[in-house]
Formats: structure tokens, sequence, C-alpha cells
């Protein structure tokens, strides 16, 4: 039997009023992190006070030494400590990898609700994070490393949502499939609230620059990000196009490109799928990999 409409509209009330409420009790950034960002801004600040302070947070200085040493980012496998993983990755990026592995603690779990297995929203995110660098260079947007975290950053409400509506979200994403909508059409449907918007407030909560939280708010609708509109279809593109494995994509679900990116950033679908291509070639040359 189909619940009223009035019942309907109070469920979804009570459910968004809950999300809503976990984001506000969500722990704030932890003191290591904030420490660290104060560390890259202090004018004359060495790396090796920088790897430092990373060190005191070991998961942390792990990710660090990760990336430094990751064929997406086009590095050899030879970065063995963290001052020289600070120096290699530069400051900019070290900020963009501090706060998405803050923001991100959670996603090498499983996204049950999303069906995504363990890692693939960290796949996935990773993903999206260098193919929107290699777009935002190819557009000549100013700064390809704020393209990166928006890419790294952009579905980080689906962790929230995942844990608080886990039963519901099995459904949604069944229900999804079956019509091959989008997650995102699907949650605002269902929800009245989506992973986009989540996104923004958790952003928000841990005072990530504006048009990063523009970014993540808007990645599906980036007509709607105002000022930063560049970025959130840049993130858009990112997002839909960039190539994971099979098996990744099908428990991703579709993605769709907003037509709005491409008047947004004076393209053509044409010139996106060369400019993709070109990335997908350039990976697997160099990595044997089409991430
Ligand atoms: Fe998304
Ligand atoms: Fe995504």
């Amino acid at each position: 039997m189909v619940a009223p409409q009035s019942d309907n509209t109070a469920i979804i009330d009570r459910r968004v009023k809950k999300i809503l409420r976990s984001i506000e009790l969500m722990r704030p950034i932890p003191m290591v992190i904030t420490r660290i960002m104060r560390s890259l801004d202090e004018p004359g600040s060495s790396a090796g006070y920088v790897s430092e302070i990373i060190g005191l947070d070991q998961a942390l200085a792990a990710n660090v030494l990760q990336a430094a040493n990751s064929a997406f980012l086009g590095y050899g496998p030879s970065c063995t400590t963290l001052k020289e993983a600070v120096m290699r990755l530069g400051y900019k990026r070290i900020r963009t990898l501090v706060l998405a592995v803050a923001a991100s603690r959670g996603m090498d779990g499983s996204l049950a609700g999303y069906n995504m297995a363990a890692g693939d929203m960290w796949a996935h995110s990773v993903a999206t994070a260098v193919a929107a660098q290699w777009f935002a260079r190819a557009v000549d947007y100013l700064e390809p490393e704020e393209a990166y975290s928006a890419g790294l950053l952009h579905d980080i409400g689906k962790i929230v949502l995942n844990k608080f509506a886990e039963e519901e979200y099995k459904w949604v994403f069944k229900n999804q499939q079956k019509q091959s909508e989008t997650i995102f059409e699907t949650e605002k449907k269902t929800f009245g609230v989506d992973h986009a918007y989540i996104g923004s407030l958790m952003a928000q909560k841990w005072t990530f620059p504006q048009v990063l939280i523009n970014a993540i708010q808007y990645h599906h609708n980036p007509e709607g990000a105002g000022e930063y509109k560049q970025l959130a279809a840049i993130t858009n593109l990112a997002n839909a196009l960039t190539p994971v494995d099979p098996e990744t994509l099908t428990r991703l679900g579709p993605r769709k490109v907003n037509e709005a990116s491409y008047d947004i950033l004076k393209i053509t679908p044409d010139r996106v799928a060369a400019m993709n291509s070109q990335m997908v070639t350039y990976y697997k040359m160099n990595f044997g990999t089409g991430r």
C-alpha cells in the first residue's frame, strides 16, 4: 500500500531532521589537522616542521606517503620519508590531502547503502580528483589544485547519508537502478535532501573555503554555484566521465554530465570527449591504468 502524501512528507521531514542533526553532532576537525593547516600558512615554515606535525597522526602520515608515491600523481615509488613526501607534493597539495583525509575517514569502509564495496568510494574519489585536475588544466582553470580537492571531496555527503539512512538507501539504490536515474535524482525524490547538499554542510562545518563548499554542493547542478560555477562544472564533468574498472562502474550506477557544464566551461561535448580520451591514454601509457 502506498502511504498518503502527507504521511510521506512527514516521514521525509523526520529523516531530513535526523540527517541534519547528525551533521550538527559531527566531531569538529581534529586538532592535529588545524595545526597542520596553520603550519602551512606560517611564512617560512619548513618541510621538516610540517612533516613533524603530520607525523603526529600516523594514519595521516601514511596517507601522505602513499600519495607522494602514487602513480596517479605521476611519481615513482621512491619516496620514503615524510619530509621528502612533503617536499615532493608541495604545500598546496598537502593542504588538499590533509583536508580530504580528515573529511573522508570512512571512505575506505564499504558504503552498503550505496552498494559500494570497501575502497570503492576512495577509488572513485581519487579518480574524480585526477580527472578534475586534468580537465581544469585543459580548460585553463587558474587553480587546478582546487579542482583536485573538489574531485576528492565531491561525494563526502554519501558517508553521512549512508551511515544514518542505510536501510532506506538499500531501497533507494535498487529503485534507482531499476529506473536508471542517477542516485542524486533518486535521493532528492525520496528524501528531499541529497548527498551533494549534505556534503556541503559537512564542508561548511569544517570551514572549508567557499569555492570548495559550492563545488561540492553543486557538482550535479553546476549552474547553481554562482561565482564558483566553473569549478562545479569541472567537478561535474570529472565525476561523470572518470573511467573506473567496469565492476566499480556498475556499483556506482549511472552518472551523467549536466549539459550546463558545457556552457559554463564554453566547451563542446566533442572537445570534452577528446580531452577524456587523451587522459585515459596518458594514464594507460604511463601507469597501465585507465583511471
Ligand atoms: Fe555525487
Ligand atoms: Fe561521484
